[in-house]
């Protein structure tokens, strides 16, 4: 049942169309290349693992935006589960106190509390979004293209987390050969690189998925907030006001007196996650079968790793290559 403050179905795409029976006929109809641990399939324009492009359709046909929601996006590996834990935090903080010894974030994985729009078995179980109250707090990895067009026009706020291409590289491969279990060598950094440089990764082209985000972000500052893992990582708590502010739910004096930014940045840093048994046991499924442990989500958190994994060249390399891309457009890393 629609009503003005969710979506309706006038603003519906070709994927509205796809029943449940020809799902993964429409996806074996579409380009695949093989060369991660799983092959991936290419969806106007990006590319994504099998199970969860099933899961990206379902939400192209299913997903219906309200007004009052809020998107957390990003690329995966650009600190999706830290954006989570300081959303959640500052959006429920008159609900749950931040000194409060039953807060959530000290017992539930980050992950598990921000549910993914398009997989809905990763935030420990099946989530049923259509069945929150609102205003919601969802996540995607989606790009803007792929997400229902009524989250601009309902203005739903978008939070999006990039983070510099390198470190975001390392993060998957390092998360790719952790999952796959498989035994073996692995992926190779070699081979991560070339088909990253192609714009072959998961979610990938990686500077088109930041480029969508970010020239909305331009024309629809008040609706789209776009932010570095790296401006974080510098002045956590700045960051912590700014996502407050654009919310709409600013730190008051009160709050602004007595270190509210600071205890949020603290509360959510990696040093205070990875100490708690929740991030460290346990996962989550991901969809195709794949179990993801939650302390995978927690390698380093640092800024700057990539040189520990890849020559000087090959940074120069891609650091060259992005730029191009994003030529003109006024984001640079
Ligand atoms: P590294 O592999 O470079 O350490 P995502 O959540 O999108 O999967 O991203 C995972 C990356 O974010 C990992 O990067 C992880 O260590 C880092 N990360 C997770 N929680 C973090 C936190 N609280 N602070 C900083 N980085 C964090």
């Amino acid at each position: 049942m629609s009503s003005p403050e969710s979506a309706t179905a006038t603003e519906s795409s070709p994927e509205d169309a796809i029943s449940e029976e020809s799902l993964k006929d429409f996806i074996s109809s579409l380009p695949s290349r093989e060369g991660w641990p799983q092959p991936l399939i290419q969806y106007k324009g990006y590319w994504f693992k099998p199970g969860i492009l099933e899961g990206v359709l379902r939400a192209s046909r299913d997903f219906a935006p309200r007004a009052g929601d809020v998107v957390l996006a990003t690329q995966p590996k650009c600190g999706t589960t830290w954006l989570k834990a300081l959303a959640f935090a500052v959006s429920n903080r008159s609900r749950h106190g931040l000194g409060a010894a039953d807060h959530p974030l000290l017992t539930r994985h980050p992950q598990h509390l921000v549910p993914f729009i398009e997989i809905p078995g990763a935030a420990g179980g099946h989530v049923d979004i259509g069945a929150l109250p609102s205003p919601r707090l969802l996540a995607t990895h989606l790009p803007m293209s792929l997400l229902r067009p009524e989250t601009r026009s309902l203005r739903c706020r978008v939070v999006y987390l990039c983070r510099d291409p390198k470190d975001t590289l390392v993060s998957r491969l390092h998360f790719e050969n952790k999952v796959a279990r498989g035994g073996g060598a692995g992926l190779l950094m070699d081979d991560a690189f070339g088909m990253f440089c192609e714009g072959f990764s998961p979610y990938g082209p990686f500077w088109d998925h930041c480029l969508e985000y970010w020239e909305e972000s331009m024309v629809r500052p008040d609706t789209v907030l776009f932010l570095k893992y790296e401006e974080i990582k510098s002045d956590p708590a700045r960051v912590v006001r700014r996502l407050a502010t654009f919310l709409g739910i600013p730190l008051t004096e009160e709050e602004e007196g007595s270190g509210v930014a600071e205890e949020v940045a603290r509360m959510c840093s990696f040093e205070k996650l990875t100490g708690l048994e929740v991030n460290q046991v346990g996962g989550v499924s991901h969809g195709n079968k794949v179990h993801v442990d939650n302390s995978v989500f927690y390698r380093k958190g640092e800024v700057g790793d990539w040189a520990n994994h890849m020559s000087r060249e090959m940074g120069e390399k891609l650091d060259r290559m992005v730029q191009d891309k994003l030529q003109g457009s006024g984001l640079v890393f």
